[in-house]
């Protein structure tokens, strides 16, 4: 895709993958974009404006009170000229910056001034990306609309090896490509289920799992930024609606078939990744169970829940239909055999015996398969993880509409 007629406003803030910029700038003026290049003070300690300016054919902004630069484009003028910010690489300072909404430089400014779609390319030590605070600032980002690519995983720098270093440039400059696409779930609707399920035992225990619904609601998010019409069935979590999506909550197994089914027949895509309870109590009493009346030893008996992405893959006008699964051994083996017993058109699983990953995490690593491939994706926050799954699960739906296309064009 051409992006002659766009205008990039590449922030640059001071990371050693500051040396790659000029990689990105160069392709997106082979593109035809128009590229502002604004660095901040740390970024100078890494790469020169002139570099950049002469990649990029303008003069570097990096002052807010520049009055030459100011008398020539303001800064709200520059904010409304981007028609994407692109932050690469964004370091952990940068990111808490614009999580807190201040202001103390120009770049901080336009971010905080432009409405531009802004796409921020993390780059830091792992022991920062896997911090505590650094992992709220992702989720506050992710909130409010940032697209976060990356961090990659790999050898960095400073001779740690883990998640952090920035995403290739290439890679880079095809999210922007796409940013400028039209948003690849338009005008479809999605069905997501997230979360644990409760089953009773009795009015004050259940049995549950450990998911806190973090993933299931960042893919709900993605799917709702990537321009889906998204209702979110929720089993119990303490996390705040995702905006944009339509939230239903539910409690147990049988609740969340209920819920499913009520809506499933207006779903272009149903995509589950709740950690629904295979077996429920087969008894629950209305009265608490006295443990006197029980003894030493409490034997109790189970029986299935429905299995609900099975039943949804069953139905004769189904939605594109995307399983999770939770995995400790044999990860793809397991996933590939039960996207078949399940009849699903994708599945994505996470090997929840790694640490760091999988249940009540804040990131995640995962491999999609699907009918005609698999694509490993590496470990970074649940928000950019969705993000990435989000543009892959379009690409299969509108592979299955063109076959269907074909099908009905040869019969
Ligand atoms: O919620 P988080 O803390 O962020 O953690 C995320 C996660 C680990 C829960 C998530 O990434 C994940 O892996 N979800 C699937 C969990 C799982 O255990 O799946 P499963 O192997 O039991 O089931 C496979 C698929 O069938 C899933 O899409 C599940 O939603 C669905 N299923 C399972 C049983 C059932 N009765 N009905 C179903 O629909």
């Amino acid at each position: 895709m051409d992006l002659s007629g766009k205008n990039i406003l590449l922030g640059i803030t001071g990371g050693i993958a500051a040396y790659k910029t000029p990689i990105l700038v160069r392709l997106l003026r082979q593109a035809d974009a128009e590229v502002q290049v604004v660095l901040t003070r740390g970024a100078r300690e890494f790469i020169t404006p002139t570099t950049l300016q002469a990649v990029s054919g303008r003069p570097v902004r990096d002052d807010l009170w520049d009055e030459e630069a100011e008398a020539a484009m303001g800064h709200i003028e520059l904010a409304r000229w981007a028609d994407l910010v692109v932050v690469a690489p964004a370091t952990a300072h940068f990111m808490a910056t614009l999580a807190q909404g201040l202001a103390p430089d120009l770049l901080s400014t336009l971010c905080l001034a432009t409405e531009a779609q802004t796409v921020v390319a993390p780059a830091m030590n792992q022991a920062m990306w896997r911090s505590p605070a650094t992992q709220r600032n992702v989720d506050i980002l992710a909130r409010d609309g940032r697209l976060l690519v990356g961090p990659a995983e790999g050898e960095q720098a400073c001779g740690d090896t883990g998640p952090g270093r920035m995403v290739e440039p290439e890679d880079l400059f095809e999210v922007i490509r796409q940013c400028f696409a039209a948003r690849c779930l338009d005008g479809l609707s999605v069905l997501v289920t997230a979360g644990p399920t409760e089953e009773a035992i009795d009015p004050v225990r259940h049995i549950t799992n450990r998911s806190s619904g973090k993933q299931g609601y960042a893919m709900a998010a993605a799917a709702a930024a990537a321009g889906a019409e998204v209702t979110l069935v929720s089993g119990p979590c303490i996390l705040p609606p995702p905006p944009g999506v339509d939230v239903i909550g539910v409690t147990s197994a049988q609740d969340m078939y209920d819920a499913v089914h009520a809506r499933i027949a207006a779903q272009d895509l149903f995509i589950g990744v709740a950690a629904v309870a295979d077996f429920r109590p087969a008894q629950s009493t209305g009265q608490k169970i006295k443990k006197e009346s029980v003894g030493t030893r409490f034997e109790m008996a189970f029986e299935e829940n429905p299995d609900i992405i099975a039943s949804v893959a069953l139905l004769p006008e189904r939605p594109l239909v995307i399983g999770f699964a939770a995995e400790t051994q044999k990860v793809l083996e397991h996933a590939r055999e039960k996207r078949r017993r399940k009849g699903l058109d994708a599945i994505v699983v996470n090997d929840v015996s790694r640490q760091g990953i999988g249940f009540n995490s804040d990131s995640n690593a995962a491999t999609l398969i699907w009918a005609d491939g698999e694509l490993a994706l590496p470990y970074q926050s649940k928000q950019s993880l969705a993000q990435g799954l989000i543009r892959h699960i379009a690409d299969i739906f509108t592979a299955r509409l063109a076959g269907a296309g074909q099908e009905s064009r040869a019969s």
